[in-house]
């Protein structure tokens, strides 16, 4: 009677055994028949937004960026200007070490492209913001750098994951200008 009893349960659990492994598959492949569309409309919609339809408006002063033609976070940058509402001339040179120069950028404020705006440069992946509040406020300076290419930068991939400090040139010596 006992060994009955045992024999039963010890099939009870086997069945239940044989029905989890049915299951599943069953169910990763649901979660994938989920996951797959919903990973292309969320990776759609993000390279439809940085592909937005450009409007540079009259009010915005023309900006130059130069970079290097093999730079594509420096390409991934111009459309983001342009977003925002600023006429862009973009300028590849294989000769970006001139620019720095031109700029006097030291290789501790050095990002990959160089822009040029007004009588400003800016360097690096700014945001629109800034340069905007450069632009407007207009200080008594040559222009500014965000250093380094962060993350979640304008034109970078990811998100912000760090304290931002934007320096500026004046009088040959640089300071800090504002930090985000
Ligand atoms: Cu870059
Ligand atoms: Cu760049």
């Amino acid at each position: 009677m006992e060994n009955k009893k045992e024999e039963y349960s010890f099939r009870k659990k086997e069945k239940e055994k044989e029905r989890l492994s049915r299951i599943r598959p069953k169910k990763i492949k649901r979660i994938a028949l989920w996951a797959l569309p919903v990973f292309f409309i969320v990776g759609g919609i993000y390279l439809w937004l940085n592909r937005l339809p450009e409007n540079p408006s009259p009010e915005q002063p023309k900006i130059t960026v130069f970079y290097s033609p093999t730079c594509a976070c420096c390409a991934d940058y111009i459309p983001y200007l342009k977003r925002n509402g600023f006429s862009v001339e973009a300028v590849k040179t294989q000769d970006m070490l001139s620019i720095k120069e031109q700029y006097q950028i030291p290789q501790k404020m050095e990002s990959c492209h160089t822009s040029a705006v007004g009588d400003y440069f800016v360097e690096g992946h700014m945001p629109a913001e800034i340069i905007k509040k450069l632009l407007a406020e207009k200080p008594d300076i040559l222009g500014i750098a965000l250093p380094g290419m962060p993350q979640g930068s304008p034109g970078m991939s990811g998100f912000k994951n760090s304290k931002w400090t934007i320096y500026g040139l004046a009088d040959n010596e640089w300071f800090e200008f504002l930090s985000l």
